[in-house]
């Protein structure tokens, strides 16, 4: 049990196998947080102090108390109300119109396994590797209760959060902003790690000191998106990749969200995560409850590697589900770069006679089989299989790939509505639209109500006659637009952002519930809604449009903070590249994607003979380490954006059988050499390298590391296998 609770003091420990976080009900009843950091033993109660603070007020039951503020003490979950002027991680209205709530404790529960979220995307877990902690909150003016959730996987390193909020007043009441997790720091400086970028460029790190002020991350985009990712690291400012003191914040959620770091006038510092703010207003009526989605925490005393590490295991063993999450993935070809929209069921054929011979077990008929959908201005919502176009039906198609050994997959872009379709025709209000306005449109498109069970169970029907006619084994899900027009008949503008997200769960957890065998790959323009969330019904994710690969080592590096390479769609395509027009060699653009799910992108029909021989290569070495690179610990050994390399490698479980991956990005003249310094290994321990025999101590290649050759060659990549030998 991971879970303690004092009685004579209130105060809750929760222990995982390094990490402490402790917090404890004082004689007010307020919840108040204490500590979370490397394991501790004893109450921290000590580290409260009070004094009377100038402009901060008390609670009318402390009784005049002047030194009792809430504006100063360190809470679990702050509203709006009791006198705290920092951010608040609850505001709720109440049905007499006030913006107050004061909740204090009522109880608590614990119990064993890791509790689920109705609707939403959680971490999960059994009685063996779990426990769950309910605290019990109320307001008892308004009858608002909230119930804490914690989920503590000990041997993980992991502490989930997530809040209910429920209605138990007699009126009904708005909840205007809402985290599922708040850390208040009493002491230290703190930096923000956040991933920011743009379609085709994904998840570049940024780290900003968390100042006085507010320093606030997120989306109204109605996805995780592009622009901010829905995770954050928090670290002393001296920690590094391999020391020092660093926490994460993960969000299990898809939509608009919001992060904020906020640093007091006392220098205290406050991190929250939860759902945006803007375009939120959500009415509970009696008795109703909502759900604030789970933020996944962890704390790591040895740098940004080790808090990877940590959130990689979670992530791969206890958020993505299904039978092909802990399987080797399927090396894929996908029609996408090859053919664009300029294909038919023969171009697929001779993708796929092509793929076959090169060792790749799937063709991936991308966007342009449906409706009439010959460029991206139209079709979309008409699933029917557009035989015309392909000359065949779409069995005929899929029967024919199989002969050739290959599987099928199929792209798919449910959440949408071409206007030019059959579908807007017929159902012109499922698009989301405002009022007597004009729908904003995105690559000419809309996006249909998801929040709407007809449109929902409409699209499904289509799409599962699509699914039943073929053989096919893997979707791509696709979503190629921001949300702009946030309304909805069904609950006008504050519900619709938080119900679509919740109607793309509901269609994906019945789409895996009917179809267990189909492999789902996520993808926004790439990776724009690349999030844990997705990643519970969708285990791999298409990381970015952008496939250049030196683009893809500084997309691919930011992502490998929090996301398991196993979840990385990564794909070899031509060159020159369709997004940079750079021209990278072969052999570099392979070991690239090998850091991810691995395929290709390409018409190999264009290829020369000794280029298709070196794919026949790549797919069975790629075969050759797969479980290494989905299951083995991932280290990073530079950072691609400002080193002369990118390097990292994949080490098993067992710590035998390692795979040095190096890509050099400096060319100049008489060129200095790079040393690559290894993680993760014994320093007693003898390595062979599995190419050249040769030999090495753990802490040589540690501490000094591996020279790289200097070659007359731009951007060249080495792969280079050692196994442990002697183990001393
Ligand atoms: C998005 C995806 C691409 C491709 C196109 C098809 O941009 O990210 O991979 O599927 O849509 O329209």
């Amino acid at each position: 049990m991971a879970v303690f609770f004092e009685q004579s003091n209130r105060i809750f420990t929760l222990q995982t196998n390094h990490t402490t976080y402790q917090m404890k009900v004082d004689d007010m009843g307020f919840l108040l947080h204490l500590y979370y950091g490397s394991k501790v033993s004893g109450d921290m109660d000590y580290l409260l102090t009070y004094y009377d603070r100038g402009f901060s007020g008390n609670p009318s039951d402390a009784a005049g108390d002047r030194t009792y503020s809430m504006d100063v003490l360190p809470q679990e979950y702050p509203v709006l109300g009791t006198g705290d002027y920092r951010s608040s991680a609850l505001i709720i209205r109440g049905a007499d119109g006030s913006q107050c709530c004061d909740l204090r404790y009522v109880g608590y529960e614990i119990k064993k396994g890791k509790y689920g979220l109705d609707g939403l995307p959680a971490v999960y877990a059994n009685e063996k590797e779990a426990d769950t902690l309910e605290i019990f909150l109320k307001d008892c003016v308004n009858g608002l209760s909230v119930k804490i959730l914690y989920g503590i996987l000990e041997e993980e390193d992991i502490i989930t959060r997530s809040a209910e909020i429920i209605n138990s007043g007699d009126g009904e009441v708005i909840v205007e902003k809402a985290a599922s997790a708040c850390l208040d720091f009493i002491t230290g400086n703190y930096d923000m790690i956040s991933f920011y970028g743009r379609h085709t460029m994904e998840r570049i790190p940024q780290r900003e000191a968390i100042a006085h002020g507010n320093h606030v991350i997120g989306s109204r985009r109605g996805t995780s998106s592009h622009q901010y990712n829905p995770a954050v690291i928090v670290a002393e400012p001296d920690t590094g990749e391999d020391a020092g003191k660093c926490y994460g914040m993960v969000f299990v959620y898809s939509g608009n969200f919001m992060c904020e770091g906020e640093k007091d006038q006392f220098d205290q510092t406050r991190v929250m995560m939860g759902l945006q703010r803007d375009l939120f207003h959500y009415p509970l009526a009696k008795g109703e409850s909502f759900l604030v989605p789970e933020t996944i925490l962890s704390f790591s005393d040895r740098g940004f590697g080790e808090l990877s590490r940590r959130y990689h295991r979670c992530i791969r063993e206890h958020i993505c589900r299904g039978r092909h999450a802990q399987q080797k993935r399927t090396v894929l070809i996908n029609s996408w770069e090859a053919a664009y929209f300029d294909f038919n069921g023969e171009t697929i054929i001779n993708l796929a006679k092509e793929a076959a011979e090169l060792g790749i077990d799937m063709v991936v008929m991308d966007d342009g089989w449906f409706g009439k959908r010959e460029d991206d201005n139209s079709g979309l919502g008409d699933w029917q299989v557009n035989e015309k176009k392909l000359g065949c039906t779409l069995r005929e198609l899929t029967d024919k790939v199989k002969e050739l050994g290959l599987s099928f997959g199929i792209w798919m872009e449910p959440e949408m509505v071409s206007e030019d379709s059959d579908l807007c025709r017929e159902h012109p209000d499922w698009a989301l639209r405002n009022p007597g306005r004009n729908p904003v449109r995105g690559r000419n498109q809309l996006v249909l109500d998801f929040s709407r069970k007809e449109v929902r169970d409409h699209v499904f029907a289509q799409i599962c006659r699509v699914l039943d006619e073929g053989n096919i084994r893997y979707v791509k899900w696709d979503m190629n637009r921001s949300l702009s027009d946030f309304y909805s008949v069904n609950g006008g503008s504050g519900k619709i952002a938080y119900d679509y997200v919740l109607g793309v769960y509901d269609f994906l957890e019945k789409l895996l519930r009917k179809y267990p065998d189909i492999l789902i790959e996520g993808c926004s323009g790439g990776g724009g809604r690349f999030d844990a969330g997705m990643l519970y019904y969708t285990p791999q994710i298409w990381c970015s449009d952008n496939t250049d690969a030196l683009d893809r080592l500084w997309i691919q590096y930011g992502t490998s903070f929090f996301y398991p390479v196993s979840t990385v769609g990564a794909h070899v395509s031509a060159v020159p590249n369709h997004q940079t027009g750079r021209n990278i060699s072969l052999n570099t653009r392979a070991v690239v994607a090998m850091a991810g799910t691995f395929g290709y992108e390409l018409d190999p029909g264009k290829l020369k003979g000794e280029e298709k021989e070196e794919i026949k290569k790549q797919v069975k070495r790629y075969r050759q380490y797969a479980g290494l690179i989905n299951e083995g610990d991932y280290y990073r050994l530079s950072n691609p954006i400002t080193d002369t390399c990118g390097a990292w490698m994949f080490i098993d479980r067992k710590g035998e059988q390692i795979l040095l991956n190096v890509v050099m990005l400096g060319n100049h003249g008489n060129m200095p050499v790079s040393y690559v310094k290894l993680k993760g290994l014994l320093k007693d321990a003898l390595y062979e390298e599995t190419g050249s025999g040769k030999t090495y101590y753990g802490s040589a290649l540690m501490e000094a590391g591996l020279p790289m050759p200097v070659e007359l060659k731009e951007y060249p990549a080495y792969q280079i296998e050692l196994r442990k030998t002697v183990d001393r």
